[in-house]
């Protein structure tokens, strides 16, 4: 697995850029921030845990650069600036919150919607979802569309990356029992981050073809698998799959999987670099366009339009003006 290890290689600087990244606080969202951070962009670290996003500052304007070798090769200067914003992604009323910050921000450039859940058991979050489908794809899906006003008046060179998953090819989106609750003595943790995983797949490729039609030129949008990582992602394994899988996974597996650094080099990738500069609605892997499974435009469609229903949104209603719907929710 650790074979494949891509990296970005672009030289690409921020400086002047503002990028906010969900789940910033630990694993491939703090490794992207300290990335972005040491290109010269004011980073806003999006996270529910404010002692551990204050902590992982702390850390990154300590250790901007991963490892000696780097720092030897790279300009030592030119460092951005990092900024916590409270998001707790399994509250609608904190993602608005959240978004109406952000809002003041001069700009925003890059939109990295990292945050997740694995294998979470069977919850129900106040807003009325089965916990992995809101942390990981519902509560993107309305950021995202709370920050386009502000990202349409950034561009060009905007970017919005979602980060899926390989997992997602098990996935299948229950559209008539998206809370997989009709069985829920049945539920299945993984059922459900499959499910949420495919969703940030269908949800890049229709969220590129909104932004066409719309004519909203100088926005793209990327999803990606970031590889096998060790990172907290696995601490529910021994809850719902099976005493000791947290340490199976983080240890003994441990030589065979990426570190958080080298796992979030496609994010860099689909964020930052040139080659990528022109391309969009699209799933990378290893630092490289990869087709995905189980995705093809009608899929895509019905997925957006039935989030829109849940978030009592207009479906029949033009892109702008369906942003001009969310953004109202703002003053609400
Ligand atoms: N690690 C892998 O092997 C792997 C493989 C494929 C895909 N991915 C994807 O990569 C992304 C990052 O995962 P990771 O491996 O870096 O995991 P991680 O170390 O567990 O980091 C996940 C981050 O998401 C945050 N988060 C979770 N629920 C949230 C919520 N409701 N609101 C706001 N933030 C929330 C966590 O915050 P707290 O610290 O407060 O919990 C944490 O900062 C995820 O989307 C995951 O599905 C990872």
């Amino acid at each position: 697995m650790k074979i494949l290890n891509a990296r970005c290689t672009s030289k690409a600087r921020l400086d002047g850029k503002i990028a906010v990244i969900t789940g910033a606080n630990t694993g491939i969202g703090k490794e992207t921030a300290r990335d972005f951070y040491r290109r010269g962009a004011r980073v806003i670290l999006a996270c529910r845990n404010i002692e551990k996003a204050t902590a992982a500052i702390e850390d990154i304007k300590c250790n901007p650069f991963p490892s000696r070798r780097m720092q030897k090769i790279e300009d030592k200067n030119g460092l951005g600036d990092l900024e916590v914003c409270s998001l707790d992604l399994c509250s609608f009323k904190s993602v608005k919150e959240c978004a109406k910050k952000l809002m003041k921000e001069p700009a925003i450039h890059i939109l990295v919607n990292n945050a997740g859940i694995m294998f979470a058991p069977y919850q129900i979050t106040e807003d009325g979802f089965e916990i992995q489908l809101q942390s990981n794809y519902l509560g993107h899906f309305l950021l995202t569309l709370l920050l386009l006003p502000k990202m349409q008046s950034s561009t060009p060179g905007c970017r919005i990356i979602n980060v899926s998953s390989l997992a997602h090819i098990y996935g299948k989106i229950h559209l008539s029992d998206i809370n997989l609750e009709r069985s829920w003595w049945y539920f299945r943790p993984w059922k459900a981050y499959f499910q949420s995983k495919l969703a940030n797949i269908l949800f890049t490729k229709e969220l590129a073809r909104q932004l066409k039609e719309a004519k909203i030129s100088g926005i793209n949008v990327y999803s990606l698998h970031p590889g096998v990582i060790k990172t907290e992602l696995s601490r529910e394994f021994h809850s719902t799959i099976v005493p000791g899988a947290t340490f199976f996974f983080n240890y003994i597996m441990r030589p065979f999987i990426k570190n958080a650094e080298q796992g979030a080099q496609t994010t860099i990738y689909c964020a930052i670099d040139e080659k990528t500069a022109n391309e969009t609605g699209l799933y990378y892997s290893e630092c490289c366009v990869t087709n995905p499974k189980g995705v093809n435009d009608q899929k895509a469609q019905d997925l957006w339009n039935y989030t829109c229903f849940l978030l009592r949104l207009e479906t029949n209603e033009n892109f702008s003006t369906l942003l001009e719907t969310v953004t109202r929710q703002l003053d609400k």
